[in-house]
C-alpha cells in the first residue's frame, strides 16, 4: 500500500482540517475545542477513542487480520501565546494565540493518517495507537499517556515535526542527538534586610543571586568538556526593594539544555550545588525547584534505517536529510522514545512560494507550505503500515 497518492488525492480535505485548526489555536492544557474537533473526525470515521487527561485524545485502530505488532503515532496539538501577523483567510481567530510551531500541521496529518489506516484495516494485523498530545510547548502531555498504559507493549513509536530549515519535499531523519533536554529551574534566595550603610547587619540576597548567575556560566567552561554542547541560560531575575536597602529576597529562573541523560544529570546537579553553596557563602539561603520539560531527543540508528527507505520510496532518493543541525530547543517526543524504540522525523515545509515557511519557529509570521501536509500524513500512515506488515518480524 502506498499512502502518499492516497493523501494527495485528499488534499482539499487535509488542507481544510489544517486551516480549521489554524483558525482556532489553543494554549497548552486548554486544548478543549481542539480535542473535540479531533474526536468529531474520529467519530465520523468510526475510530474508537478516549480522553487522556483533560485535553489529550487517544485513538486505536485494530487491524482486522488479528493480533500483531503495536505501533504508536504521536502528534502535538497545542499553540503558542503569539499574535499572528500573517494576512491569510484562515488567520488565527483567537487574539494573542497562534499555531506558530506547525502543530496544526502535525494534528491534521495524524488525523488523515488515522482515517487512511482505518480505511485499510482489513489489510493488516496488529494495532495502531494514535496519540494527540496536549501541552508540548510547556513540556507536558506525555506522562498522562504513559500512566494510562498507552505506551505499554509498543514496538515502535513515530512522530513528526515541521522543519522550516528543510526544503519542502525533504525529510530529516538523523541518527543520534537531534534536540536537547529541557529543564527549568526556579531559585529563591532568602537574605536579611538592613540599611545599605550597614551591610554587616544584613544578608544580601541580590548580591548572592548576581554571583550565582555569573558562576553558573563557569560550569559550562570549567566543568564540562569543550567538545560537549552545554547550555545554561538565566532569563528572569527579580531582587530588592529600594536603592538603600540590602535586598532580603531575590529570585531568578533559567533553563539547561543537554544532549545526553548523563550530562543532563551531572550539569543539573552542579547547578543546584552552585546555587546552594554561593547562597551559603553570603549568609543567605537558597531554594531551588526543577521542572522536567523533556529528555534529550535521540534517534537510534537501527530505527532510522527502517524509516529512510520509506521516505526515499515516497519522495525520491535525495529526499532524506541525515545531517540536520542540532537544536537546543527541546521536544518531549523524547519521553515517548524512553518508553519504546522510535524515531522523530523532521518534515521540510520551506518553499519560496510560501513566505513565512522559512521560519523561524515560534514567530508571528511562521507558516508551513501546505504541500507538506500530504507528506506528513503519508509518512505517519506508511511507517505504521511498514512496521505492522514487515515480514521479517
Ligand atoms: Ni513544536
Amino acid at each position: 500500500m502506498e499512502f502518499y497518492p492516497w493523501m494527495l488525492a485528499r488534499m482539499p480535505e487535509l488542507t481544510g482540517i489544517r486551516r480549521d485548526l489554524h483558525r482556532h489555536p489553543e494554549l497548552s492544557n486548554r486544548e478543549y475545542q481542539t480535542a473535540e474537533y479531533i474526536e468529531q473526525h474520529l467519530d465520523q470515521w468510526g475510530i474508537p477513542h478516549e480522553r487522556v487527561g483533560q485535553t489529550g485524545v487517544y485513538a486505536e485502530i485494530r487491524g482486522a487480520r488479528g493480533e500483531g505488532r503495536t505501533v504508536a503515532l504521536r502528534a502535538d496539538i497545542d499553540a503558542l501565546p503569539i499574535q499572528e501577523e500573517n494576512d491569510v483567510p484562515y488567520r488565527s481567530e483567537c487574539p494573542g494565540v497562534m499555531h506558530a510551531c506547525g502543530h496544526d500541521m502535525h494534528t491534521a496529518s495524524l488525523l488523515a493518517a488515522a482515517q487512511a489506516l482505518q480505511a485499510h484495516r482489513e489489510d493488516f494485523a496488529g494495532t495502531v495507537r494514535v496519540i494527540f498530545q496536549p501541552a508540548e510547548e510547556v513540556g507536558g502531555g506525555v506522562r498522562a499517556f504513559v500512566e494510562a498504559g498507552k505506551m505499554k507493549g509498543v514496538d515502535r513509536v513515530f512522530g513528526i515535526h515541521s522543519a522550516p530549515d528543510l526544503k519542502l519535499g525533504t525529510v530529516g531523519v538523523k541518527t543520534g542527538s537531534n534536540n536537547a533536554s529541557v529543564d527549568c529551574f526556579k531559585v529563591k534566595i532568602h537574605g536579611k534586610a538592613s540599611h545599605v550603610s550597614t551591610p554587616q547587619m544584613g544578608a544580601d540576597a541580590l548580591y548572592a543571586a548576581a554571583q550565582t548567575i555569573v558562576a553558573l556560566q563557569a560550569l559550562v567552561t570549567r566543568r564540562t568538556s569543550p567538545v560537549d554542547a552545554v547550555l545554561i541560560g538565566v532569563g528572569k531575575l527579580n531582587a530588592g526593594m529600594a536603592y538603600n536597602i540590602v535586598a532580603e529576597e531575590a529570585s531568578f529562573e533559567g533553563t539547561t539544555r543537554l544532549f545526553t541523560q548523563e550530562l543532563r544529570q551531572q550539569v543539573n546537579g552542579w547547578v543546584t550545588e552552585t546555587v546552594k553553596s554561593i547562597a551559603a557563602m553570603y549568609g543567605t539561603e537558597a531554594e531551588i525547584e526543577w521542572e522536567d520539560y523533556g529528555s534529550p531527543l535521540v534517534n537510534p540508528e537501527e530505527i532510522c534505517r527502517e524509516v529512510r527507505p520509506v521516505v526515499e520510496a515516497m519522495l525520491g532518493a535525495d529526499a532524506v536529510i541525515t545531517d540536520r543541525a542540532l537544536s537546543c530547543c527541546g521536544d518531549n517526543f523524547a519521553d515517548f522514545q524512553l518508553e519504546a524504540p522510535g524515531v522523530y522525523a523532521y518534515v521540510g515545509v520551506c518553499s519560496p512560494d510560501t513566505p513565512g515557511s522559512e521560519g523561524p519557529l515560534h514567530n508571528s509570521h511562521y507558516t508551513v507550505d501546505e504541500r507538506a501536509l500530504p507528506i506528513g500524513a503519508a509518512l505517519y500512515a506508511q511507517m505504521a503500515w511498514e512496521w505492522l506488515t514487515d515480514k521479517k518480524n
